[in-house]
């Protein structure tokens, strides 16, 4: 049995990327392994945040993974800033990090670039994973594709604590699905889809209707070619389609390409359509019935437990480790 711990940001309603790249395999694994999962809002604020927008974001986020199917007799579910050993944790990891290996990450020169002002913990972000991922022996860290630069991060400031100072932490693996790690804009089908795109046609939310889901699959950006066909640096748009139908239904690429041989986009992408809105159909009617429920409070209380009793035994280690406190004198 192996530790699994994995993390979303509740900075706004989650996409079919996010569910399709992370989330869907998260319930497989819990069938076999201790598994953690977190709604990280201790990383959402790095960006300016509505404060009550952000607490609907993380009560809809808990909904969301449990109507997918993270079980609590299986999964420990929890909000991360009920947790205090994540940010003390993260404190930690920051001194051990370097600002040049910081400022090389992506998603910080993606997020700070043209802003005039930019918090110090969108910089500081990676060594806050960092802790996340360490606090709970992690071995393997179930991401979409771009989280690969974080966790190569993460592994290295494992390594470099470990040799620095004590052997303590389980350097992590990374698990990226093969397909649906990079689902697309799909407007701009070579630009990732994100929580976070203003442009509302460009991605699927999970809680869109099927009118919505119907309406932006049929004016997703295309090609003229009319072949559905697999093809990521000429057929952006049809290849990521062809990808989104493949996770969806559990069929491969080349078996949608078969079938579509010779038809139009107009029949697959109303297929693709029905697709999106079969797999998110179950998890939307128990999202509704979870979402102002006591047992999701229960569930959540119970999982900020589990997590605060295994996070803070690897915190003393980790303390005690960097030489942090004190030896308590015996009477
Ligand atoms: P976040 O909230 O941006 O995304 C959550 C998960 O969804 C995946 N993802 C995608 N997968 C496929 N296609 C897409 N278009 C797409 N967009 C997002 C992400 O790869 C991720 O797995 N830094 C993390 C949160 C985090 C975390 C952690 C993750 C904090 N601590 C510890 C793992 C372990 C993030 O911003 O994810």
């Amino acid at each position: 049995m192996k530790t699994i711990f994995s993390g979303i940001q509740p900075s706004g309603t989650l996409t079919i990327g996010n569910y399709l790249g992370a989330m869907k395999h998260f319930v497989t694994l819990q069938e076999e392994n201790n598994c953690y999962f977190c709604i990280v809002d201790e990383h959402a604020i790095t960006v300016p945040q509505d404060r009550l927008k952000l607490r609907e974001n993380i009560r809809s986020l808990a909904a969301l993974y449990l109507a997918s199917g993270i079980d609590p007799e299986k999964s420990t579910l929890f909000i991360q800033s009920e947790v205090g050993a994540h940010t003390q944790l993260g404190w930690m990891m920051q001194s051990i990090s370097y600002i040049g290996e910081l400022e090389r990450m992506t998603q910080f020169k993606d997020k700070s670039d043209g802003k005039e002002a930019v918090s110090s913990s969108l910089l500081t972000y990676p060594p806050l994973m960092a802790a996340d991922i360490l606090l709970y022996g992690t071995d393997i860290v179930p991401v979409g594709d771009d989280q690969k630069q974080h966790l190569e991060l993460t592994r290295n400031l494992a390594q470099r604590f470990n040799n620095k100072y004590n052997d303590i932490f389980t350097v992590p693996e990374i698990s990226i699905p093969k397909v649906g790690a990079r689902i697309m804009s799909l407007q701009e089908p070579t630009k990732k889809m994100s929580k976070s795109d203003e442009n509302q046609k460009a991605s699927i939310f999970m809680l869109d209707d099927e009118k919505q889901i119907e309406k932006k699959i049929k004016s997703a950006v295309t090609d003229s070619e009319g072949i559905v066909k697999y093809d990521k640096e000429n057929k952006p748009g049809i290849s990521n389609l062809l990808t989104i139908y493949a996770s969806c239904t559990g069929q491969t690429i080349s078996e949608l390409e078969e079938r579509y041989h010779g038809k139009g986009y107009g029949e697959f992408k109303q297929d693709t359509a029905n697709a999106v809105i079969e797999a998110l159909k179950p998890i939307q009617e128990r999202y509704h019935e979870l979402i102002h429920s006591q047992e999701l409070d229960d569930i959540l209380d119970n999982g900020a437990d589990k997590a605060s009793f295994t996070a803070t035994k690897m915190l003393t280690k980790a303390k005690k480790a960097m030489g942090l406190g004190r030896i308590k004198r015996k009477a």
